[in-house]
């Protein structure tokens, strides 16, 4: 890590209770905090934009399922204030070098009578965003902390649009979002993005999740929102033993859409990394055995159209290594993957692969070829059967040089089954306190391995990827694999939702890259080009070329971008975009000087002038074009793509012409190639 300025000032003080709220503002003073308890002795914060109120007096505290709440008859006093001004570097990411740059306030609420019971809240105020988080110290008092509720609001001053997904619904994360007036969410998952009538952007998330229950939002009325915690199976929603920190409650605050990208909040919360040399964690483009089972051309479990079988395999990593792809994924090559594995996964072997599928020659075979499988672990929600096989599991990824494992919990919300300390099932919830803990055990038993984890079905992402640079992606929403089973496919729109929505989470293993717009049945309502945006629109540091490998034998025009584009940056910037209609962003290859551009818009056709100003002065540049054809539209002519070539420098603005439905991509290089 780099520390380049640091400027810590730390002043400690204990003041009686003030009349006057306490006040913070961030670094540029463009965001302000104030604390105060109500006459009643409830705490309470709001926050102010440059004098205008974003956030109104909104309550804090907790229900406890085993002591009176924490929730009125405190009294304030400040404790402290500090400020930071650090840049730190990621292993891998959208940018190089992160700037944090906030003020802090710690403020104690102590109860005014016996037994004086105390809780901290620290308040982080960054010029484009805040993050708060409670502190539980070790006091005879409470020394274990069962919370039933946690009753952190979020009461929004001005009336406003959201964007949301249901939560507690049994498809988990995967679904579309609404677009609706804030008074009309019911209970929302986070990232929640809100958008007020003066176009101000807020997003409602949360960082560090850690031994702990992932965050819903409530709707109140009155355009005041409550956390609800994830329920557990045990009745309390969160057990901890103090002393001991909740996630920090964020909220991304800008101007425009953009700014909402631009933003580092969750990462920053997150503590630095806990790996130490994280140089084998590499981020990577693969191919796999994947798209073939969502058609139902291949499947899962064995047959006579088993997708995982020796040869089969050996045809992707031969592909793999002809066209400079590091991964091949293998789903379905180990037993358990009956006719109703969905239904409980009780029968899952992770180290034992299915006859077909010579796991030692088909390993062999990669290393000699220079190409990595990547691992699969579909657990069916079944952590019962999984977290006893984990360790020999991981040991025989190990052993085999495979060094990432997707991991999978197919189950409903709800339908996670846990074995408890007294050795029986329960079930659980997928962003419960119980899979948080499982979520870490997995990164970090995978980390001593040197093995890399991308779940689907996850936890929410919270930015631990900061701390657990190995935990490299996650799937998290609807991905491409609705667009194979089509109930229905993904609209146009949705990918401009993600971008301002769940990707303000992290990346997301999207899979991308269907060049044959075709799902099963039913086509795909994209272009061809905007296939290919999809690589610089949508980030993550491992990116799947998802399509069959006939598709791209019949496509190598336009999956020469797929082979071009990198999935590690040293810079990112969003050029425009309104959440759900449209954005571009452009993107720096972390390892060169070249430059992506990816752009994207919904189900209307859009000029986007762009200044390529992010270009470096003075030097000419080699742009590849792909962009609709002049016809292209998501419905009828989405194969309709114009491949050409420019030169350029960063005095030049294009217009970017995008199809209904479209997209486009570009390569900036500076060489040759
Ligand atoms: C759902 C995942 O999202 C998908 O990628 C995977 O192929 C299936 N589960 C089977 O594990
Ligand atoms: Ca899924």
């Amino acid at each position: 890590m780099i520390r380049l300025i640091v400027a810590l000032g730390a002043l400690l003080l204990t003041v009686p209770a003030v009349a006057e709220p306490i006040r913070i503002s961030s670094p540029e003073a463009v965001l302000t905090v104030s604390v105060d308890v109500t006459a009643e002795g409830r705490p309470e914060y709001s926050v102010s934009r440059l004098g205008t109120p974003v956030i109104e007096p909104s309550r804090l505290g907790f229900i406890l399922t085993d002591a009176p709440k924490l929730e009125r008859g405190f009294k304030v006093a400040e404790a402290g204030r500090r400020s930071a001004d650090e840049r730190w570097e990621q292993p891998w990411g959208e940018r190089r070098f992160v700037r944090n740059r906030y003020s802090e306030l710690r403020v104690s609420f102590t109860e005014n009578a016996a037994p004086n019971r105390r809780i901290d809240v620290v308040f982080r105020v960054f010029d484009d965003g805040i993050g708060f988080r409670y502190e539980f110290p070790q006091q005879a008092s409470l020394p274990q902390v069962n919370i039933g509720e946690e009753i952190t609001e979020f009461a929004f001053a001005q009336p406003a649009t959201a964007w949301w997904i249901p939560a507690f619904q049994w498809n988990r994360e995967e679904y579309l979002y609404n677009k609706t007036q804030l008074t009309e969410v019911g209970v929302a998952q986070t990232p929640m993005t809100v958008r007020s009538e003066d176009g101000l952007h807020v997003a409602i998330h949360e960082a560090a999740l850690v031994d702990y229950s992932g965050m819903q939002l409530q709707n109140e009325g009155n355009r005041r929102f409550r956390a609800v915690l994830t329920p557990s199976s045990t009745g309390a929603k969160v057990r901890r033993i103090a002393p001991f920190a909740t996630p920090w409650r964020t909220l991304q605050i800008a101007d425009s859409a953009a700014g909402l990208v631009m933003n580092d909040l969750i990462l920053n919360l997150n503590e630095p990394n806990k790996l130490g040399d994280v140089s084998w964690v590499e981020p990577f483009k693969y191919v796999g055995v994947w798209w073939a089972m969502h058609l139902d051309k291949e499947t899962w479990g064995p047959g006579p159209r088993h997708g995982a079988n020796t040869a089969n395999v050996k045809r992707y990593i031969d592909f793999a290594a002809k066209h400079g792809f590091r991964g091949v994924l293998v789903e379905g090559w180990n037993e358990g993957w009956n006719d109703d594995w969905f239904a409980n996964g009780a029968d899952f072997s992770f180290t034992k692969s299915y006859p077909d599928f010579d796991i030692e020659e088909v390993a062999r075979y990669a290393r000699s070829k220079g190409v990595r499988l990547i691992g699969h672990h579909e657990t069916a929600g079944n952590i019962a059967v999984y977290e006893p096989q984990l360790e020999p599991a991981l040991d025989l990824y190990k052993r085999l040089g495979i060094d990432a494992v997707k991991t999978g919990y197919v189950a409903d919300m709800g339908g996670v089954r846990a074995r408890g300390e007294d050795g029986k099932i329960s079930f659980e919830w997928h962003e419960g306190q119980l899979m948080s803990r499982h979520h870490l055990k997995v990164v970090t038993e995978a980390a001593e391995r040197q093995i890399a984890i991308n779940p689907h079905e996850p936890i929410k992402d919270t930015g631990l990827r900061r701390t657990y640079p190995n935990w490299v992606s996650r799937e998290g929403a609807r991905g491409m694999e609705f667009n194979a089973w089509g109930q229905p496919p993904n609209p146009p729109e949705h990918e401009a939702n993600l971008v301002f929505t769940r990707m303000l989470a992290g990346p997301m293993d999207f899979t991308p890259g269907i060049l044959s717009l075709q799902g099963k049945g039913q086509p795909i309502q994209s272009t061809m080009a905007k296939q290919l945006a999809l690589y610089v629109v949508i980030y993550s540091p491992i990116q799947m070329a998802a399509d069959l490998i006939e598709n791209y034998e019949q496509n190598m025009a336009p999956f020469q971008f797929i082979k071009d584009v990198p999935a590690d940056w040293s810079e990112t910037r969003v050029l425009n975009g309104e959440v759900g209609d449209f954005v571009t962003i452009a993107r720096k290859d972390r390892k060169s000087e070249s430059w992506y551009l990816g752009a994207v818009t919904d189900e209307e056709g859009r000029v986007l002038p762009v200044s390529l100003s992010f270009l470096t002065p003075g030097k000419r540049y080699r742009a590849q074009i792909y962009r609709d054809g002049p016809n292209a539209h998501y419905r009828s002519n989405g194969k309709s793509i114009v491949i050409e070539e420019r030169s350029v420098t960063s005095a030049d603005t294009l217009n970017l012409k995008l199809a209904p439905g479209g997209g486009q991509a570009i390569r900036f290089t500076t060489g040759r190639r």
